[in-house]
């Protein structure tokens, strides 16, 4: 068994309370009222179930800690704490659909970190319908289960296995996803596109996917999977290979030799 702190404990412990509701809801998904937050951009009242569910016990563990939640926005709370960064449903057209393919992402998000600069030190993203729980510490490793996650040791991209989210109906940048996805295709073994940009992430920490990339991508869908993967051993940057220490929009996500063959794909179609 793996030792969890006590955080990771309180993080799961509000996980599997949502999991079970939104599983249920997933069982009943053609009599779910959904509304239109803009073009395809769908929310139904399980997400918001689910967010009110994950704030109310994160809250009564935390009480002066602050949210951001994809769909209840920013709530304050005592600026020298951490904060919540939640994603109730990542997935939201994979559930409306029917496809048991979506999570809940937690991270927290320290207001002093290395630098000064806000920093994620624990990560939890769960996926309901499996029961699974991917999870990291900053420092502390990476965790699928009780089992230690790395990403996948391939270094020949011929072989590897690429994640990645398409533009669509005016959410990120489509002409510039097609260049980088006609650059990358021919080289590699497959794309795939899952819908769920918290997974894929925590499939790339998993060695399942050998990369990911993706724009135009908001702090919840990422935040937990971020630090999944670099404390999995990889590496996550922008397209233009810096290495920020939070990426807010664009994410380019592998090991080592494959995040340095993946960059010099990227920066080529973008130049
Ligand atoms: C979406 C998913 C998807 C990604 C979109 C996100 P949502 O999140 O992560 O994979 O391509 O950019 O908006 O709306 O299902 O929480
Ligand atoms: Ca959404
Ligand atoms: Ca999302
Ligand atoms: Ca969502």
């Amino acid at each position: 068994m793996v030792a969890h702190s006590g955080l990771f404990t309180v993080m799961e412990r509000a996980a599997r309370k949502a999991g079970p509701r939104l599983r249920r809801d997933f069982g009943e998904v053609q009599n779910l009222q959904v509304s239109r937050k803009g073009p395809a951009d769908f929310v139904s009242v399980a997400d918001k179930r689910a967010e009110q569910t994950l704030v109310e016990e994160l809250r009564k563990a935390r009480p002066d800690w602050g949210f951001l939640l994809e769909e209840g926005g920013k709530i304050e709370g005592d600026p020298t704490k951490p904060r919540w960064i939640i994603d109730p449903l990542d997935g939201t057209s994979n559930f409306l659909h029917g496809i048991p393919h979506f999570a809940i992402s937690i991270a927290v998000e320290e207001p002093n970190g290395a630098g000064g600069q806000p920093e994620i030190t624990t990560a939890l993203v769960y996926q309901p319908i499996t029961d699974e729980s991917f999870w990291a510490e900053k420092g502390r490793g990476a965790w699928h289960q009780d089992q230690r996650l790395r990403v996948s040791a391939r270094r020949d991209l011929t072989e590897s296995l690429i994640a990645t989210g398409i533009p669509f109906m005016g959410h990120g940048n489509f002409a510039e996803w097609s260049r980088i996805f006609g650059a990358v295709a021919p080289e590699v073994a497959g794309i795939r596109r899952f819908g769920s940009a918290a997974l894929d992430l925590a499939w790339v920490a998993a060695g399942r996917f050998d990369g990911y990339w993706e724009s135009g991508l908001q702090p919840w869908d990422i935040a937990a999977g971020i630090l999944l993967v670099r404390e999995a051993g990889g590496f996550v940057t922008d397209f233009k290979g810096a290495d920020r220490a939070f990426i807010k929009r664009e994410v380019l996500a592998a090991n080592d030799a494959l995040h340095s063959r993946l960059h010099k794909l990227v920066a080529g179609a973008l130049r």
